[in-house]
């Protein structure tokens, strides 16, 4: 019998690339999306489409539930479902705040515990897709950075916490990897600043941020999914896959003194002439 993996978020981008991947490698992959449209384009690739916002808790239970029933056991859970909110944190108000972490936070950690005792009867590895905006926050990203730093730091606690119990637990930190990430962001970002939002003269800066996943030239969505095919593959798995552009030049800024790094920063989003 194959092995079962479960992807979140597989409509486009990684999470298509990690479905494509899995199926070569002969997984039965259970892939959700949530568009009855995006069905079409699992099956096509010979896996298993399932409709799932990771934020519908009941959802996700209906979802871990038949799985135990078909399957009795859970090999690879690849979280990867999430969305860059763009924009001053300060023009987040409440629901937009709580949204970006409920999908990006809250919902690995749900799908990671729903699935707990599938995986610990299988022996399984938990993918958490995290970002190389998750090790230096930048103006404009301030909500999406802050949602990412804490999926890393509730991953590695999880890392350590599920390794008696048989699971490992491996974080995934892309770059610029090629994907509907940017253009999910710029569309985020057109509904949020205001007509009377003290950032609107900084507007040029906002767009550039919301679009710079699309400045770095970007790496392949089929590159990540090899590494992760390689640790799913390896006697002993990475604690983190690092990959995609931008990677590991980035991280580099978080080492700068806090001065230098936001001088930098502010000059580079156009916001130096505000504050001085
Ligand atoms: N691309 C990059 O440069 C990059 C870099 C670092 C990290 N990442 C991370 O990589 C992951 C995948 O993103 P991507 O780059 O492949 O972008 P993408 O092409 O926009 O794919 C994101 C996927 O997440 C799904 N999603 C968003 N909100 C959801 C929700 N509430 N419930 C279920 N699914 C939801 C989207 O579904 P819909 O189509 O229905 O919206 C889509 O399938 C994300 O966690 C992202 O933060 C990406």
């Amino acid at each position: 019998m194959s092995q079962v993996a479960l992807i979140t978020g597989c409509s486009s981008g990684i999470g298509l690339a990690l479905v494509q991947q899995l199926v070569t490698l002969n997984y039965h992959v259970i892939a959700t999306v949530r568009r009855e449209a995006d069905l079409a384009r699992i099956t096509a690739l010979g896996a298993e489409g399932r409709l799932l916002d990771v934020t519908d808790a009941q959802g996700v239970d209906a979802l871990v539930t038949d799985v135990e029933q078909r399957y009795q056991g859970l090999d690879v859970l690849i979280n990867n479902a999430g969305f860059g909110a763009m924009g001053p944190v300060l023009d987040f108000d409440d629901k937009a705040l709580t949204h970006q972490f409920e999908v990006n936070v809250m919902a690995p950690v749900r799908l990671a515990r729903a699935t707990l005792l599938l995986l610990k009867a299988r022996g399984g590895v938990v993918f958490n897709i995290g970002s190389v905006a998750g090790e230096v926050s930048s103006p404009y990203a301030g909500v999406y950075c802050a949602s990412k730093a804490a999926l890393h730091r509730l991953n590695d606690a999880m890392r350590m916490e599920l390794a008696p119990l048989g699971v490992d637990v491996v974080l995934v930190r892309p770059g610029a990897i090629e994907s509907r990430f940017g253009q999910r962001a710029r569309h985020e970002l057109s509904g949020r600043l205001k007509e009377d939002s003290p950032w609107r003269p900084f507007r040029a800066g906002i767009d550039k941020r919301a679009g710079s996943s699309e400045l770095l030239s970007s790496t392949p969505a089929s590159r990540l999914a090899e590494k992760v095919a390689s640790a799913l593959a390896a006697s002993r798995r990475p604690a983190i896959i690092r990959v995609g552009n931008g990677g590991l030049a980035l991280p580099l800024l978080a080492l700068l003194p806090h001065r230098m790094r936001d001088y930098w920063l502010k000059r580079y989003f156009g916001l130096n002439d505000a504050s001085s």
